[in-house]
């Protein structure tokens, strides 16, 4: 006596290969099914990153050091994303969070890595340190071959107009206030000119840095723009504190 419940689905199965409409119909079918389930939640949910404590958007100074940053195409040969692996943990600091770039348009994340991972380069040296390593690379670290930037020295700050590069990001998601918006071009001079009011500039952007960066307090250079931007990097987020930590597990929780 042959098996004709086991017979059963095989058929069915032939009949739905050898039908190309049919298989073709059952296909669109899956796929959509699967896709839906992937795409449409994205649709009611307000943010697919954890809030970290800490993270604010960048002041119009560390903005304006971060669009030298890219147009020097520093990100050729510095990736700013330290991955989840013990080799890179150890030699650049806690991995870094979703969170972390989240005000990044565009991101910096980078692949690249003839130079080391910035993400935490933040307080690593000191501001002469990184004046005279962009000045003359190979007068600190001999076997460098990162190109010299000293002409940032020389050259004034110049921002078109540092209310429309704040209100543009807004527009992309960056939670910039009117009040910084009105007074992003006074606090653009002001994080880096120790002689200036900088009003409430620590208040709207904690943990901001304010002081002269390139050795020069007379003038704004984009050497103070970029030293101050390198400065932050990885310092907003207290990666080691409760808060940081709590927002850790529940992200590796999904
Ligand atoms: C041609 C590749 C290259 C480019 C472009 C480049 N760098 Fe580098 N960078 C390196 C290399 C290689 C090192 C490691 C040797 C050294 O410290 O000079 C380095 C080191 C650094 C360090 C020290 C990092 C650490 O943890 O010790 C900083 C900061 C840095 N670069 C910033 C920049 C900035 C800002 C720019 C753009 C203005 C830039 N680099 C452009 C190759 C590059």
């Amino acid at each position: 006596m042959t098996d004709t419940t086991r017979k059963e689905p095989f058929e069915g199965h032939k009949k739905l290969e050898r039908n190309v409409t049919l298989l073709a119909a059952a296909t669109l079918l899956t796929v959509a099914v699967g896709g839906i389930v992937e795409i449409a939640p994205l649709f009611w949910i307000d943010n697919t990153i954890e809030k970290v404590e800490g993270m604010r958007p960048y002041t119009p100074l560390e903005q304006a050091g971060r669009d030298i940053y890219i147009r020097e195409g520093c990100y050729v040969c510095h990736s700013q994303m330290i991955r989840p692996f013990r080799d890179e943990v150890e030699r650049y600091g806690h991995y870094s969070l979703a969170a972390e770039s989240m005000y990044d348009h565009p991101f910096q994340w980078g692949s690249k890595r003839t130079g080391p991972d910035l993400a935490r380069v933040g307080g690593r040296y000191s501001d002469a340190w990184h004046v005279q390593h962009l000045k003359a690379p190979r007068s600190v670290v001999p076997e460098s071959i990162m190109p010299s930037y000293a002409f940032l020295a020389e050259a004034e700050l110049k921002v078109a107009d540092p209310a429309a590069n704040l209100t543009a990001l807004r527009r992309v998601g960056v939670p910039y206030t009117d009040a910084d918006i009105a007074k992003a071009g006074a606090d653009l001079i002001a994080q880096a000119d120790p002689n200036a009011d900088a009003g409430d500039l620590a208040t709207r952007y904690p943990k901001a840095q304010i002081r002269d960066y390139d050795g020069d307090p007379t003038r704004v250079t984009e050497m103070d723009a970029l030293v101050a931007y390198l400065q932050m990097l990885g310092t907003l987020v207290d990666v080691d504190s409760a808060a940081a930590q709590e927002a850790l597990t529940k992200e590796k929780g999904r």
